[in-house]
């Protein structure tokens, strides 16, 4: 997979790109890049944005900018760059991320996020340049980088062979393998810290009845017993 991000602030990637699994991912074939709005701004003084036409606080991202990053990281008109891949706008009013999107989102072979900043996008980026529009909660991060992380963590462990056990991505929350539901709740050693027992049923070995009591407690859990 091909993972794309535009943004004013590439190096805050640096640390996500070391992160362990994100770097097996890497190693397997994903290929992370990040892409400075900055460097191919047309405008000088490396301007990105401007004051709100009709007044108001903060400032907007530019389209002509975008246009131009767009235009030179891709080498086509970026209008037609929705076509050819998922192209999203990270914005808080935008469709809610979950387990479903993330999905859709991993079964893709070429993603681009883009990150806005201060009051967010010229709407022209959002109707003219993107596939979609992306919210990773309704509040408002001063920026799309960090929702770009979240993503990108949340489809990176969908890839395969990005999590040590290739099991764990299947039945966790909000997976169709748990009906949607959160997980279940997981034990370790000790068994017993402080007088808490850990559930005598998950020491049983019996893992059909094991199963059984996990799919109840996801079930108790996602409010749909
Ligand atoms: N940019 C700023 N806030 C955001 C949010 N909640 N989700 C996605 N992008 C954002």
């Amino acid at each position: 997979m091909q993972l794309d991000v535009v943004t004013l602030f590439p190096d805050w990637f640096d640390w996500f790109r070391s992160q362990r699994h994100v770097a097996n991912a890497l190693a397997r074939g994903l290929d992370l890049r990040t892409h400075a709005l900055r460097d191919h701004t047309p405008l000088s003084g490396g301007q990105v944005d401007d004051t709100p036409f009709g007044g108001g606080a903060g400032m907007v991202l530019r389209v002509d900018v975008m246009d131009a990053a767009l235009r030179a990281i891709y080498g086509t008109d970026p209008t037609d760059l929705r076509h050819q891949r998922r192209v999203i706008a990270l914005t808080p009013g935008g469709r809610m991320l979950d387990d479903g999107y993330v999905d859709e989102l991993a079964a893709e072979p070429a993603v681009t996020l883009l990150c806005g900043r201060y009051e967010g996008f010229d709407e022209r980026i959002v109707q003219h340049f993107a596939s979609d529009t992306l919210s990773v909660g309704r509040y408002v991060l001063s920026g799309g980088e960090l929702a770009a992380m979240v993503v990108a963590d949340a489809v990176i462990r969908k890839l395969p062979g990005a999590l040590g056990h290739a099991g764990s991505a299947v039945e966790e929350s909000f997976s169709p393998a748990l009906g949607g539901n959160p997980e279940y709740p997981h034990y370790t050693r000790p068994a017993d810290f402080r007088g808490w027992r850990v559930p005598e049923i998950l020491l049983s070995g019996h893992h059909e009845e094991i199963r059984t009591w996990r799919r109840a407690r996801s079930q108790e859990r996602g409010g749909t017993p």
